[in-house]
C-alpha cells in the first residue's frame, strides 16, 4: 500500500468513527431535543479551532458481549479548542454511543484531558450526557470515575472547571460535575440524581418524576447544585462562552480585560433606589448595575438562595466578583443557603485572582429552629472563613443595614476588607433599633406612664446614637462615608490602589473550612 492509499484508509476509519452511534441514534437524540456531542462542540468553540485527541481509542472489555461491539471514540469526544481566542480543554459525551456510558477507556480519555489541562493551565469544559457507569465494564468503570474525581480535585483552584449537564447524569457520575466550579443545566433534558425515581420508590415509597427529582430547575432553585439554567443546548454553550470571558485561564493569570468603561460617573438616580422607609425592600441589582461597567451584571445562581446575589461584572474592563445582600427577598437576611452560596463563590474568586466587591444591606442572620438545627452556625461560619481567608482585593460598600454578626460576616474591615465605604444611609449596630431599644431600655419603658410613647422616643434616641455610619467611621472600621453618587469613582480608585496588593498567610497544608 502506498502512503496515499494509507491516507485513504485513515480517512475511511475516521469517517466511520465520526458516525458515532449511527444515523438512527442521532435522529433519536435530536427527537429528544438534544444536539449531538459534536454539534455541541461546534457551538461552543471558535470555528475551526478544535484539535481532537484520542479519536481512535477503543474499549477493551469482553464481558457481556462487549467484545462484539465497536464503540466509536468509546463514547466521548475529547480535545483542545479555543473560546474567544483562548485555549480550553473540552470533553463531550456521545449519548448515541451506548448511552454515553462511561467505561474504562472513556474515563482514561477524560483523565488524560484533565492532566493536560492542568499541565497547560487551561480551563476544562465537560459536556455530560451519559447513562453513567457502563454496566458491562463493572469495576473498571467505577475505577474510571474515581480517577476523574481525583483529577477534578487536583485541578480545583488551579484551572476553572465548567460542567454542562445536557442529558442524564446519574449515580456516582454526578460527583465529577459537583467537584467542578460551575454547573450549567439544560432545561427539560438534563437530569441529575444519585438514585433515580425507581430506586427511591422501592426504598422510601416516595413517588416522583425524573424532572421533579433532578431536573434543571430543581437543581437551580432548590438544591443549589447548579449555577445556571439554559433553555436549550445552544443557549448552554453561549452561556459557557460568556462565563469564560470573565475568568482567567488559570490561577497564575489575571482575567482578560474587556471593553473598559472609563467613566467615573454613578448615575444620579442611584439616590432613588433606597426607599425612605428602612423596613422596605428594593432590588440590590439596581445598585450593582449603576456602579459596574456598561451596567452589565452576569448573575450566578440567580434562582437559589435569592436573599443573596452573586455574580461577575467589570470595573474598567477588569473582572470583579460581586456579593450583595438582596433586601427584596427575606429582607436580605443571611441563612444556611445564602451563606453556602456566597462562601463558595468567594473561594472561587480568591482562587482565581478576582477582586471581591461586597454590597451590604442585611438585618442579620435568620432566626428560627429550622436554621439552628440545620446548622446555621457551621454554614454561617463558612462565610466568615471565606472572607477572612481571601487575599484578593476586598472592597465593601455598606448601603443600609449592617447588623450584628452579619455586619462582621459581610466583608467587614475586621475580616480584612481593604476598603470599606458607607453611604450616609448606613446603619451599623449590634441589632435593629426596635429590638435594641426594647432590651436596653426595658425598665424605663415598663416604668413609664406612657410606655408606647417612651418606647418610640427611646428607639429614636437609639437610632440617632447608633443607626448611622459615623461611629464605625470614627473608629476607622469604615474608611469613608461617601455620597452614593461617587460610589463608582471610589470603587475604581480602591481597586487601582489594590492592584499591587500582597498579603501573606501563615504557611499551612490547607485550612479546615467548616463544612
Ligand atoms: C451500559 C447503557 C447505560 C449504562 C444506557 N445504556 N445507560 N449501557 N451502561 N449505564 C445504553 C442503553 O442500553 C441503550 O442501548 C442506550 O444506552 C441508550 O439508552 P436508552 O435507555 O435507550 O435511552 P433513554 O431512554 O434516553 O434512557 C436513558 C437512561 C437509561 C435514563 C440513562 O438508559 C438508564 O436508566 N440507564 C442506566 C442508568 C444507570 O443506572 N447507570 C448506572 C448508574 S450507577 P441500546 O443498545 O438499546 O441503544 C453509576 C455508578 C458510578 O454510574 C459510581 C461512581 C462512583
Amino acid at each position: 500500500m502506498s502512503l496515499r492509499d494509507k491516507i485513504e484508509e485513515l480517512k475511511k476509519i475516521e469517517k466511520e468513527i465520526e458516525q458515532g452511534g449511527g444515523p438512527e441514534k442521532v435522529e433519536k437524540q435530536h427527537r429528544a431535543g438534544k444536539l449531538t456531542a459534536w454539534e455541541r462542540l461546534e457551538l461552543l468553540l471558535d470555528p475551526g479551532t478544535f484539535v481532537e485527541i484520542d479519536k481512535f481509542v477503543e474499549h477493551r472489555n469482553t464481558y457481556f458481549g462487549l467484545d462484539k461491539v465497536k464503540l466509536p471514540r468509546d463514547g466521548v469526544i475529547t480535545g483542545v479548542g479555543e473560546i474567544n481566542g483562548r485555549k480550553v480543554a473540552v470533553f463531550s459525551q456521545d449519548f448515541t454511543v451506548m448511552g454515553g456510558s462511561l467505561g474504562e477507556m472513556h474515563a482514561k480519555k477524560i483523565v488524560k484531558l484533565l492532566d493536560l489541562a492542568l499541565k497547560m493551565g487551561i480551563p476544562v469544559i465537560g459536556i455530560n450526557d451519559s447513562g453513567g457507569a457502563r454496566i458491562q465494564e463493572g469495576v473498571d468503570a467505577l475505577a474510571g470515575y474515581g480517577e476523574i474525581f481525583l483529577r477534578n480535585t487536583l485541578a480545583s483552584g488551579v484551572v476553572p472547571q465548567i460542567t454542562v449537564i445536557a442529558g442524564p447524569c446519574a449515580g456516582g457520575a454526578v460527583y465529577s460535575p459537583a467537584l467542578t466550579d460551575f454547573i450549567v443545566m439544560v432545561d427539560q433534558t438534563a437530569r441529575m440524581f444519585i438514585t433515580g425515581p425507581n430506586v427511591i420508590k422501592a426504598v422510601t415509597g416516595e413517588e416522583i418524576s425524573q424532572e421533579d427529582l433532578g431536573g434543571a430547575m430543581v437543581h437551580n432553585q432548590k438544591s443549589g447544585n447548579a449555577h445556571f439554567l439554559a433553555d436549550n443546548d445552544e443557549k448552554a454553550m453561549s452561556l459557557v462562552r460568556t462565563l469564560l470571558s470573565y475568568l482567567p485561564s488559570n490561577n497564575a493569570e489575571e482575567p482578560p480585560v474587556e471593553d473598559p468603561d472609563t467613566s467615573l460617573e454613578t448615575p444620579e438616580d442611584i439616590l432613588d433606589i433606597l426607599p425612605d422607609n428602612p423596613n422596605k425592600g428594593y432590588d440590590v441589582r439596581d445598585v450593582i448595575k449603576r456602579v459596574v461597567d456598561h451596567g452589565e451584571f452576569f448573575e450566578v445562581q440567580p434562582y437559589f438562595a435569592k436573599n443573596i446575589v452573586i455574580g461577575f461584572a467589570r470595573i474598567q474592563g477588569k473582572t470583579v466578583g460581586i456579593v450583595a445582600n438582596q433586601p427584596s427577598v427575606l429582607a436580605g437576611v443571611l441563612d444556611i443557603d445564602s451563606s453556602d452560596k456566597a462562601a463558595r463563590f468567594i473561594r472561587f474568586l480568591d482562587a482565581f485572582n478576582i477582586p471581591i466587591l461586597t454590597f451590604v444591606d442585611t438585618p442579620g442572620y435568620l432566626p428560627g429552629v429550622a436554621q439552628e438545627h440545620g446548622g446555621i452556625i457551621r454554614h454561617g461560619a463558612k462565610l466568615l472563613y471565606a472572607y477572612s481567608e481571601a487575599t484578593v482585593p476586598k472592597i465593601t460598600v455598606i448601603l443600609r443595614k449592617a447588623y450584628g454578626g452579619a455586619y462582621i460576616a459581610m466583608g467587614s474591615k475586621h475580616l480584612g476588607a481593604d476598603m470599606v465605604l458607607a453611604w450616609p444611609s448606613a446603619e451599623i449596630a449590634v441589632m435593629g433599633p426596635e429590638g435594641a431599644a426594647n432590651i436596653i431600655f426595658k425598665r424605663e419603658i415598663e416604668a413609664s406612664s406612657n410606655p408606647e410613647e417612651t418606647r418610640r422616643k427611646l428607639i429614636e434616641e437609639y437610632k440617632q446614637q447608633f443607626a448611622n455610619p459615623y461611629i464605625a467611621a470614627s473608629r476607622g472600621y469604615v474608611d469613608m462615608v461617601i455620597d452614593p453618587r461617587e460610589t463608582r469613582k471610589y470603587i475604581m480608585r480602591a481597586l487601582e490602589v489594590c492592584e499591587t496588593k500582597v498579603e501573606y498567610r501563615p504557611k499551612k497544608k490547607h485550612g479546615n473550612i467548616p463544612l
